[in-house]
């Protein structure tokens, strides 16, 4: 999951539409000894003992990293007007990715931190293809046409809850208005449990080339309480069908720390999902967030594992995949060996974005619908979130409908190519960032405390994250967070609540 490019809240049937530079640092920074790493366990070096005393020291509630500055730095002070200028000042040959986000699912899921509504009314599905068509036509009006494009992505959501109609016309309209190369990666998430006949052959017509599906967990007592039951054989049947259609890239996700989870019901739930053999993997933390999504309230808190609970299960999961041949990437990624992303991982061209970890290397994001959130080189803006403001702003104005953004400073970017080399690359040469390295003196000191606990080593201007430290890799990402302190010591209004889910 991805705090972004995702869904809302509303069920809206039928809305209409208008229309390298090294510089002197503090010897001691550098000369710092890395310390060895303690009492190693298997592949992802994390011993019980060890591993209770880092939920103690590293809890907390941190963002995931899929931009820098992160949503929660997002405001008002940008809006469309702002969007609109920093559109039409992309250079002329700047390629482009596209992102449509439909926030539609068949039935809702009880663990989903997504802000999604079910849509039965097919006539508000089709209004909402068309308001994706109008949208891109408004951005195209800013950034030109015939850019070159190599990512296209439809998230939610189930974005197959768009009427087959729709997709052929979004589609159409994308190839008239982009040159999308030839190896371009075409892909859209997928629900196993409600793929519309006819779909999988849709999307290898229309050259999609990935789908990604929720499976989550297999066991029945944890489907129950998450209220998603989907069977081994439904999403065994999907893999095939769309495979059959051509569609040959695909990806799995998988939770850990959902309710009633145990680390034989998660290995379990890897062991045959890896039998599937889809070429890449997410496992992510479940992400509860009572507070902003009020269906998680049905969960009962009682039967969530605990962090070391969920310590271990993550760590019995990357046992298994790696014993079925998966490598890990990143924070939460495994892809097969011979993938694409494992390729990007070992040569240091992986990257991470709103869509999560990615072979897109394309800077320029441009999203689609409601709460689609763009990546300009000027900065991040975000559409209005619910689908029906969405739509009467749509409707109301010509513009834009972006409800809120953040301008990139120079600070900004270096800081987050700095985190995205870590989130990606399990470690950054501070010599290769492009800064005056002693600014970043004040960092190097707080990841004593990481060095101390195994998680990183630094040895001149390089920073490693070790395996042991691969899942606190957000917390290393966060040392370099100069947004979080003043986040944090913003005034709230009412309780006090977490912007983020656990970290762990
Ligand atoms: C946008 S959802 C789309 C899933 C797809 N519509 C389906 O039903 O299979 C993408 C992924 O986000 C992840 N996700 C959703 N809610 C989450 C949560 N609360 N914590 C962690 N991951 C979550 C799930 O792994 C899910 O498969």
């Amino acid at each position: 999951m991805q705090t972004s490019n995702r869904c809302l809240s509303v069920c809206t049937p039928g809305f209409r539409t208008r229309q390298k530079r090294c510089v002197s640092v503090p010897m001691n920074l550098w000369t710092r000894p890395s310390f060895p790493l303690v009492s190693l366990t298997g592949s992802n070096g994390m011993s019980a003992a060890s591993s209770s005393d880092l939920v103690h020291r590293y809890g907390g509630n941190l963002p995931r990293y899929t931009s820098y500055p992160t949503a929660a730095s997002f405001s008002e002070a940008v809006g469309p007007a702002q969007a609109e200028s920093w559109l039409r000042a992309l250079p002329a040959q700047q390629p482009v990715s596209l992102y449509f986000h439909v926030p539609f699912c068949d039935e809702l899921c009880r663990f989903c931190g997504c802000n999604t509504s079910v849509m039965r009314h097919e006539d508000g599905r089709l209004a909402y293809g068309d308001l994706l068509r109008e949208e891109l036509r408004r951005v195209v009006a800013l950034v030109g046409t015939r850019r070159s494009v190599k990512h296209v992505q439809f998230g939610g959501g189930t974005p197959s809850t768009l009427p087959a109609s729709a997709l052929r016309q979004i589609m159409r309209s994308v190839r008239s208005m982009f040159q999308i190369e030839p190896d371009a990666e075409l892909s859209m998430e997928l629900d196993p449990r409600h793929v519309p006949v006819g779909y999988p052959a849709l999307l290898g017509g229309l050259g999609f080339t990935r789908i990604s599906l929720g499976v989550q967990d297999l066991n029945p007592q944890v489907q129950d309480a998450c209220g998603r039951h989907q069977s081994f054989e439904q999403t065994e049947a999907c893999v095939t069908a769309v495979r059959n259609a051509g569609v040959s890239g695909v990806n799995i996700d998988l939770i850990y720390g959902l309710p009633y989870q145990t680390e034989e019901s998660v290995a379990e739930t890897a062991r045959r999902i890896a039998s599937l053999r889809p070429d890449r993997l997410a496992v992510f933390g479940y992400a509860h967030v009572p507070w902003k999504q009020k269906r998680q309230r049905l969960i009962p808190e009682e039967s969530l594992p605990k962090p070391s609970e969920r310590l271990a299960q993550r760590a019995r999961m990357d046992t298994v995949l790696r014993a079925e041949g998966y490598l890990p990437v990143g924070l939460d990624h495994y892809a097969l060996p011979q993938d694409a992303l494992v390729r990007a991982a070992s040569t240091g061209t992986l990257r991470r974005n709103f869509q999560g970890y990615t072979t897109d290397s394309c800077d320029v994001l441009l999203g689609m619908g409601a709460s689609a959130i763009s990546m300009l080189p000027d900065g991040y803006v975000q559409n209005i979130t619910a689908v029906a403001p969405y739509a009467r702003a749509m409707a109301d104005h010509d513009g834009l409908p972006i409800a809120r953004g953040v301008e990139r400073t120079a600070d900004d970017r270096l800081r987050g190519s700095l985190i995205e080399r870590l989130m990606c690359d399990m470690g950054v040469d501070l010599e290769q960032m492009e800064a005056q390295l002693d600014v970043f003196s004040p960092e190097l000191g707080a990841l004593e405390p990481l060095i101390q606990d195994g998680l990183v080593t630094v040895e001149g201007p390089k920073i490693t994250v070790t395996e042991k430290g691969r899942p606190f890799l957000r917390h290393v990402a966060a040392v370099f967070d100069t947004h979080r302190k003043t986040l944090s010591q913003a005034p709230s209004s009412g309780a006090p609540q977490p912007r983020f889910a656990g970290a762990l």
